[in-house]
């Protein structure tokens, strides 16, 4: 067996860096494009720098939050039978975070005696490194290579690799995008994959508004937090001067586009220098940032989003409230 190219327990972890296959704007031109224009917005994956993706596993923690917890359960429930039709030599998993989640999918394959290698693909490489540690240490079985890239563009760029491929995208990361770009991103991550692999995507329901609601505005104010967090990242990254008590976090269910918009609000008429950029902004009282939306889909919608990208539906599992799918798609 060919072990050169992931990384045992023995070793030190460390991660491939997948480069785009396309330009993709860094920061600075993302803050150009987005931030210095009205209306104001910012891309979700600058929220995910260390500290951002510690906020987001608390989120992931508070009662309000049923995502994970719903998802979760699906997963114990069902991972025996997907890896049973799958049979992965390789799980790929997009925007992995912590990978908590992910760990069902293992026990079934310790279960099965299915080894395999794990391929996490995320931008935050702290994460990718503790977590990737931790995990050679509770499965000492698995193969480990943490990718460290975009998945906007990076898709082109994977590792290959023989075998059979279960690429993973959970925590309906999905609901990031807005609809037309997550049927194009779909039909990328399906260009990246061969005939026989299957995708496992997890994705929120459309709902009554007043769970979407307490989900995104959870009490203990730990999603304010780390909305306001993006403000933190570009005072270090961009040597912006925002102060995060002039800013309050805002999260509401946009019933039309079926949607949560998560926005920061400038509580008064304030000046903020971005000096990387040798751009100052302006905000007004109660003007905003979006800083990200969450996409609900309906159980057609989602089946209309693979479909689309020519994928054929092997399974689709929900929870008995129909709170959350989990679906299993293949190439
Ligand atoms: N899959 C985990 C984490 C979801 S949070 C779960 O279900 O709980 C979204 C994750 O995607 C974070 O870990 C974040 O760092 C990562 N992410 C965000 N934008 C990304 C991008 N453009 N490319 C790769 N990873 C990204
Ligand atoms: N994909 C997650 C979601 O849309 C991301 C998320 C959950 C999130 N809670 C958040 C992002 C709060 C920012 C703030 O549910």
């Amino acid at each position: 067996m060919q072990i050169s190219n992931y990384h045992t327990q023995q070793e030190e972890i460390a991660c491939t860096t997948i480069m785009p296959t396309r330009m993709i704007p860094d920061m600075v031109d993302d803050v150009r494009q987005s931030l210095l224009k009205t209306p104001r917005s910012l891309s979700p994956k600058y929220f995910y720098d260390e500290r951002g993706s510690e906020l987001f596993d608390q989120i992931c923690s508070t009662p309000e939050y049923y995502p994970t917890r719903t998802e979760n359960r699906l997963l114990s429930k069902y991972a025996i039978d997907i890896i049973r039709k799958t049979r992965p030599d390789q799980i790929l998993e997009l925007g992995s975070g912590y990978s908590t989640k992910t760990r069902r999918l293992f026990d079934a394959c310790e279960a099965m005696s299915q080894t395999c290698i794990y391929a996490p693909l995320d931008v935050c490489e702290e994460v990718l490194i503790e977590s990737a540690q931790k995990l050679s240490e509770e499965y000492e079985w698995l193969g480990l290579n943490p990718l460290l890239g975009d998945y906007h563009g990076g898709l082109g760029n994977l590792p290959a690799s023989n075998g059979s491929h279960l690429f993973v995208f959970l925590g309906s990361t999905i609901g990031n995008f807005e609809r037309a770009e997550a049927i194009n991103f779909i039909k990328e991550v399906y260009k990246a994959m061969r005939y026989g692999d299957h995708l496992l995507i997890g994705v929120d329901r459309v709902k009554q508004d007043n769970i979407l609601h307490a989900a995104y505005n959870d009490a203990q104010g730990i999603t304010a937090e780390f909305n306001l967090n993006v403000l933190h990242v570009l005072n270090r990254e961009l040597k912006a001067n925002f102060n995060t008590e002039e800013f309050t976090h805002s999260a509401i269910f946009n019933k039309n586009k079926e949607r949560i918009e998560m926005r920061l609000i400038s509580n008064t008429d304030q000046n903020v220098q971005i000096n990387d950029l040798r751009e100052s902004i302006q905000f007004d009282c109660g003007e905003d940032i979006l800083t990200e939306i969450s996409q609900k889909y309906t159980y057609t919608g989602i089946e209309k989003l693979l479909t689309e990208a020519d994928f054929s539906i092997t399974d689709h599992y929900q929870d008995e409230d129909a709170y959350f799918s989990l679906v299993l798609a293949s190439k």
